[in-house]
């Protein structure tokens, strides 16, 4: 496996990195598409494919009144989004489950919105 295959899943000690690196690298990007949607203080926000766990940080800022749930296949990512969201679980604000996007356990109507950067190029069925 090459290291890059590691951004489609991140796996073992290269996917380490490359969580690290698609946290600081993929910024600038979240950053100008946050700008181009409302996101309101109570909304309910889902993440997909949410790898280290940076935009949903991003999105817990913008909902203090809602909360934030973060969902991605690879273990790596769910470990490192709920490292660096860890107050925000404790305290029931969000919630990093580990699952596939092509079966998503939750029912219509749950979320007020629902992000997914940089990934939906890797999803089998948009
Ligand atoms: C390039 S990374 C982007 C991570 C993050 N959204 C960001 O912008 O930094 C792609 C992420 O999507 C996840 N992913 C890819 N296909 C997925 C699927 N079918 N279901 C859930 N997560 C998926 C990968 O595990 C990886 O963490």
């Amino acid at each position: 496996m090459s290291f890059f295959q590691n951004t489609c899943k991140p796996e073992g000690i290269g996917g380490k990195i490359m969580v690290n690196m698609m946290n600081a690298g993929h910024s600038s990007m979240a950053e100008w598409g946050f700008t181009h949607i409302e996101i309101r203080n109570d909304y309910r926000c889902l993440d997909i494919g949410c790898g280290g766990g940076a935009n949903v940080k991003k999105l817990l800022v913008k909902t203090p009144y809602g909360n934030v749930i973060g969902i991605d296949y690879s273990e790596v990512s769910v470990i490192k989004s709920s490292k660096i969201n860890k107050a925000e679980i404790e305290n029931k604000h969000c919630e990093i489950l580990q699952g596939n996007v092509m079966k998503l356990p939750f029912r219509k109507e749950t979320f007020d919105i629902i992000t997914a950067f940089e990934t939906i190029y890797f999803w089998p069925d948009i």
